[in-house]
């Protein structure tokens, strides 16, 4: 594409046009690469609650009583007995404790005895954030139980608002025997029911004696009606995206903390009550009702294609499996299965798994992915493993084409999987990553091995992005499209998240991990954010064949703050710190804090959790894995700060931040940061955050106390430790882009011209577009995704930023176009070549 570059000076933020018209060129006589058929995808792992409180329909929580209570940081397998689980409590006359007596199967060691006082009483559960009551609709509970002390009276299962003193529908068991047993029963709200998240799960008994409970499930209607599906909003969300494929599991989720909690796939097939569950590594548990054949499921009411990630011996803590050692061979053992299972005839040994699990049809595999992320794997192993798997999978598979996570030498792969999460302006600069000749060095590779952009987004906005980052992904994905005869395939991540707030009178953590998510949902309710819509749109809208473009456009350099300003503040990243004597200096010398800020409760405001200050001693909420404390005016500028800090425990250092505007908009000082390795600042954009500035080698020694000094000084900062210069760095101005980004396609079938333009500007953009080789250009459609840059949608605003459609009455083979301010448009109109 060729730019014309004009003087970013004409199009500050203020002007009310550009100065002369673009030019847009799109050439239908000479149609380049077709389109590969990787053109949507999702990416997917349990991450902020995507399956458990997310798309997997099931109601209550922590249903085998097995999930570790709020803030436990142990990990033991062996969850205690004599407690009333996590999210379970008493109703009415009775006591309620987890034994392990003769449970129904390993897979269920802990059972719930219910013991009855002589009345009525029962156990609740408050679901994932409540649970969702609506009007006229059936819901079946499922659970085992058995009597004991006596008790041989029917089971209630009732759904109960108001502290139970509302029951909104509920249905009664046989009455029960001596032995386990499964009961299943359903009831049917009222059409006048209210529609409501505070409603409680109850099962309940009368008289004497008492119950003893295993696998509670209730489920709503599911996506197709099908037994423990899927939450069909969610799905309806996911349907308008037109997926063509899922890459199953990604992420993290598939390595798992520690060998102990991989992704173990045999342990998530069969049937639900067989499954024990895992810890995953997005700090919570996982009961794994969503396992295997729920993906598939899923990939077969989407219409979608597996993508199948295989464990491949390395965790997220370190461990790795040698190349050629027997926990290896059971690991590759492992992933010949699992292919099998997803894609052998249903007489083979684990394509009758499949079967047997509902789905006799083998399923369409044409990729698999060998781990995830093995970059991080210092020790050099991923070449041998990656040699070990990629040489058994290709022997019993020769038709599949094998996915490295990061570049090996030995074995070469069929495609390698590139991440990259940035901010707003990097994404869109990344438009040409893969450009011939971009000289990007993530791009093409040189040993000409595809690409699989597994996982990317722009981070700002949270828990989902804001328009900005959707102007910014909906660039990155042109930028792929039109590179997608080296770009195979792609996928956004992460997929989903939990919108839910942290609870703590529920003993509810925030439901979302990842700071910026394509699709939000509470227990009741599923949006799509501006990035999704823009996906969305994508999707709907696949084009067969590139169409050459050529864009005449101006640039526009992102405004820097000519005055910077704004609050100061301290951090911690997985660490525990202590601040103290934190003083603050004006440029006139005067002191804009007292003597010690951190004694001054009121000044504060934080992220993440609430700092405690004892003694003048500023301390991190128990348990955050990330949060700040933010102090001071934002008409702060240029000052100083001294302070002492000491470490007390975890992996990295200390934080500092000035210049805030609040908690997503900051420069900080990042002093043993990426694992305490290393000093350097990093600026956060709308909660997209890239590091600038020098990189210098620098450790935080654990209990030590530091003498910390902070020079603000317009956009340069420099870090005294113990009274010596450690860090200087200026926050640059930022690089010139684009002011408007264009990609256009060809539908063979259809004979229709699909134009995509994303302004990136404050101010509208009038284009002259013509169309080279173009016969009987008609009418069409127009898509604009328009609205204010900072603004992103809510279960409170669901379709604040969406896509309205309108006709396209002059199109042409030159015809012209205003494009809104920070918008994507997708224009497409009949059109012979
Ligand atoms: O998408 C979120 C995480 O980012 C993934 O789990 C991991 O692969 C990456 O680091």
């Amino acid at each position: 594409m060729k730019l014309l570059l004009l003087s970013a000076a004409l199009f500050a933020s203020t002007a009310t046009v550009f100065a002369a018209p673009a030019k847009l060129d799109i050439d239908l006589a000479h149609p380049g690469h077709a389109i590969p058929p990787g053109f949507y995808g999702l990416m997917t792992e349990e991450i902020n609650y995507s399956y458990d409180g997310g798309l997997f329909a099931e109601l209550i929580r922590n249903r085998t009583f097995q999930d570790p209570a709020a803030g436990a940081t142990s990990r033991d397998p062996r969850p205690p007995v004599g407690v009333v689980p996590p999210h379970w409590s008493v109703v009415g006359a009775a006591r309620a404790a987890t034994n392990r007596t003769d449970p129904v199967n390993a897979a269920l060691p802990v059972n719930l005895r219910l013991t009855l006082t002589g009345g009525i009483g029962g156990v609740a559960n408050n679901g994932y954030w409540g649970i969702p009551v609506r009007p006229a609709t059936k819901y079946t509970a499922t659970f085992y139980a058995r009597g004991v002390d006596g008790f041989a009276g029917p089971v209630t299962a009732a759904l109960v608002l108001d502290d139970g003193a509302k029951v909104i529908g509920q249905a009664e068991t046989e009455p029960i025997s001596g032995a386990w047993k499964k009961y299943s029963v359903t009831f049917n709200t009222a059409a006048d029911a209210p529609t409501t998240a505070a409603a409680r799960f109850v099962l309940s008994a009368n008289g004497t004696g008492g119950v003893d409970f295993s696998f509670v499930s209730l489920f709503p209607p599911t996506y197709g009606g099908v037994p423990n599906g899927l939450r069909p909003d969610i799905m309806k969300l996911l349907a308008a995206m037109h997926p063509k494929f899922i890459r199953l599991p990604g992420g993290n989720y598939a390595e798992g903390s520690r060998f102990a909690d991989r992704f173990a796939w045999k342990t998530m097939i069969g049937p639900a009550d067989e499954r024990p569950g895992h810890m995953g590594c997005w700090s919570y548990r996982s009961s794994d009702g969503f396992g295997l054949p729920e993906y598939l499921l899923w990939c077969k009411q989407l219409g979608a294609e597996p993508v199948l990630a295989v464990f491949a011996g390395y965790v997220l803590n370190g461990d790795y499996a040698h190349p050629g050692s027997p926990e290896m061979a059971l690991y590759t053992q492992e992933a010949l299965d699992e292919i099998e299972y997803v894609m052998g005839p249903a007489d083979s040994e684990w394509g009758k798994r499949r079967a047997d699990d509902g789905f006799p049809e083998p399923f369409p595999l044409h990729y698999v992915e060998i781990g995830n992320e093995d970059f991080f794997d210092r020790s050099g192993s991923y070449e041998g493993r990656f040699a070990e798997m990629t040489k058994a999978i290709r022997a019993k598979y020769p038709q599949l084409k094998i996915i490295a996570t990061t570049p090996v030498k030995d074995t070469k792969p069929d495609l390698v999987d590139d991440h990259i999460y940035a901010t707003a302006s990097t994404m869109q600069r990344e438009f040409t990553r893969y450009d011939v000749g971009s000289g990007h060095p993530e791009g093409r590779k040189a040993d000409g091995v595809k690409v699989f952009m597994g996982e990317w987004a722009t981070q700002g906005g949270s828990p989902t992005p804001n328009l900005n980052s959707a102007l910014a992904d909906a660039v990155f994905a042109m930028g792929l499209e039109r590179n997608s005869d080296d770009v195979l395939m792609e996928c956004y991540a992460p997929l989903f998240a939990n919108v839910n707030l942290e609870n703590k009178e529920r003993g509810d953590p925030r439901g979302w991990q990842w700071p910026t998510n394509l699709i939000g949902y509470d227990a009741l309710h599923a949006f799509g954010s501006p990035s999704y819509h823009v996906l969305a749109m994508f999707g709907a809208n696949r084009g067969d064949k590139v169409l050459p473009v050529n864009f005449d456009v101006p640039t526009v350099t992102p405004p820097i703050d000519p005055h910077p300003h704004g609050r100061f503040g301290v951090g911690m990243y997985g660490t525990r710190n202590e601040y103290t004597d934190i003083v603050v200096t004006g440029p006139d010398g005067k002191k804009l804090s007292s003597a010690n800020l951190a004694a001054e409760a009121g000044r504060w405001t934080f992220t993440h959790g609430k700092w405690s200050i004892e003694n003048g001693v500023l301390r991190p909420p128990e348990g955050a894995q990330q949060s700040w404390a933010l102090a001071g005016e934002p008409t702060w500028a240029n000052y100083t700060v001294t302070l002492r800090a000491r470490k007390v425990a975890g992996g990295e250092g200390f934080i500092l931040l000035w210049n805030s505007a609040d908690g997503d908009n900051y420069r900080w000082w990042n002093l043993g940061g990426w694992g305490n390795t290393v000093s350097r600042c990093e600026v956060s954009e709308n909660g997209g955050r890239e590091p600038y500035g020098p990189s210098v080698p620098f450790t935080v020694e654990t209990g030590r106390w530091y003498d910390l000094k902070l020079v603000v000084d317009g956009h340069t900062a420099r870090g005294y430790v113990d009274g010596k210069l450690v860090m200087e760095a200026t926050d640059t101005q930022r690089q010139p882009t684009p002011a408007a980004f264009a990609s256009a396609s060809y539908v063979d079938a259809t004979g229709e011209v699909i134009v995509k333009v994303v302004n990136t500007a404050a101010t509208p953009l009038e284009a002259a577009i013509h169309l080279a080789g173009a016969a009987q250009v008609g009418a069409g459609q127009a898509i604009v995704l328009a609205g204010d840059p900072i603004a992103t949608n809510s279960v409170a605003q669901p379709d604040k930023v969406a896509p309205r459609e309108e006709p396209l009455a002059n199109a042409a083979p030159s015809f012209t176009r205003t494009f809104a301010p920070y918008s994507v448009t997708l224009l497409r109109f009949p059109a012979k070549r």
